[in-house]
């Protein structure tokens, strides 16, 4: 294969971006499963290397590794329920276990444990609840024998990205068509170059044309990964978000307080993503036997039946960042005629007022229920009148107004997201 310069290599991915881009720009919203050996311990995804576990003692841990056979299914109906379009399995993480049926590394889930095809469940789930599928690939690994010592032996380097080529060659194609490529954590090497980057998204892309590719090979290929943070990025970005703050790997609640999100703190970030016309990963960490904790599964299923009646606040959202239009809303954009106003706390006076709209608006209505809302609109100021006493939402009391305009709605106010930056968002220490 004749390899392109990085320059001729850029421009022709981003000829196709558009294109490959559409339908990740209308999902917004996906899931994030970490799972492998590391859930055994329930403590976290990195306790191998925080815990200075030996290699050969980490490596039992195959031994007691049994998930169950329906567990990549029940994650996609779970997925599928919550109004998450595509999902994203830690094939491979930091502790170098593949889970696939892997000829290249034999520390695999076919080989020991659950001599299971892990990754091909996982697949055929996807498909099956109608969800697009991503591959996440670490780059560092602490189980082969080169992954250290690239940083300063040449030949070390080469027989490991080999190795790192021919892993990602193996995923690229044994499972059909592959939506979502994540790389992380680039360790130890710190450039493309490093990890011949160039050649192995070429690879890549030569075995799926369609694919997107994060930002984390340090390439800057197709969207930026702000971590643990909902900060907008330029271009294409996704935040990707453990359910705890504390891990991506399960925690057993016996070790650690199970803090997890709720129903509402999700819907907030997804407001404060889509308003910044980003994606959101939301990361699960299925137990050892590959059950979804109670404490992820409720507010998931709440914040799908949310979804199910106000999506079109979500899905295909566009910045411009929707006005900040008074102190207890949040808002999203379809970036033409219509603005969606998400309201926190809902007014008790039958009235709300929401300010910095400049140019005249249409119409206004119930997201959820179509039921028009009468308005008056006085100089920057729109007045909702005759509302409810209480929230019509009957899921979360989060109800949602759309506003239609004439023309592209201008905006006096500053906009709610914070300044978009360009360039590569992910640093090492938001590990
Ligand atoms: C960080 C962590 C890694 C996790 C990833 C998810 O890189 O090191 O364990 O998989 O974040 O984005």
């Amino acid at each position: 294969m004749e390899w392109m310069s990085r320059e001729i290599y850029e421009q022709t991915v981003a000829q196709s971006r558009e294109q490959r881009m559409a339908w990740w720009r209308q999902a917004r919203f996906g899931m994030f499963v970490h799972f492998g050996l590391y859930s055994l311990l329930g403590r976290n995804e990195w306790a191998m290397a925080l815990e200075n576990f030996p290699r050969r003692d980490y490596e039992h841990l195959a031994d007691r590794f049994h998930p169950e056979p329906e567990a990549p299914r029940a994650w996609a109906r779970l997925a599928q329920a919550a109004g998450m379009k595509y999902m994203v399995l830690t094939t491979r993480h930091h502790d170098g276990f593949s889970l696939w049926d892997s000829e290249v590394n034999p520390y695999n889930s076919v080989n020991l444990g659950p001599k299971r095809d892990i990754v091909r469940e996982f697949v055929e789930a996807a498909r099956e609840f109608g969800l697009r599928v991503g591959f996440y690939s670490s780059l560092m690994d602490w189980h082969h024998p080169d992954g250290g010592r690239a940083a300063f032996d040449p030949d070390a380097r080469a027989r490991f990205t080999d190795y790192l080529h021919a892993l990602n060659r193996e995923l690229m194609t044994n499972y059909g068509k592959i939506d979502i490529l994540w790389y992380d954590v680039a360790r130890p090497m710190e450039s493309f170059e490093g990890w011949n980057s160039l050649t192995m998204n070429q690879m890549v892309r030569s075995l799926q044309p369609d694919i997107i590719i994060n930002n984390r090979s340090l390439l800057a290929e197709d969207f930026f990964t702000p971590e643990e943070q909902l900060t907008p990025s330029a271009g294409d970005w996704e935040a990707c978000m453990t359910f705890n703050g504390i891990s991506w790997g399960y925690v057993d609640s016996k070790q650690a307080a199970p803090y997890s999100y709720n129903a509402h703190q999700i819907v907030r970030m997804l407001q404060r993503v889509t308003a910044g016309g980003g994606n959101l990963l939301l990361n699960i960490g299925p137990d050892p036997k590959g059950a979804v904790p109670e404490e992820v599964d409720a507010p998931l299923q709440t914040v799908g039946r949310w979804l199910r009646e106000n999506g079109q606040a979500v899905y295909g959202t566009k910045p411009p960042c929707a006005v900040h239009a008074n102190g207890v809303t949040g808002s999203t954009s379809d970036g033409q005629q219509r603005v969606w106003v998400w309201t926190w706390i809902w007014p008790d006076q039958g009235e709300m007022v929401l300010g910095g709209f400049l140019n005249p608006v249409k119409a206004v209505r119930m997201a959820a229920s179509g039921a028009p809302i009468a308005f008056e609109q006085v100089d920057h100021r729109l007045i909702l009148k005759g509302l409810s006493p209480h929230s019509p939402d009957p899921h979360l009391g989060v109800s949602v107004f759309e506003l239609v305009f004439d023309q592209p709605p201008q905006f006096r106010f500053a906009s709610d997201c914070p300044p978009l930056h360009g360039g590569t968002d992910y640093t090492e220490d938001t590990i």
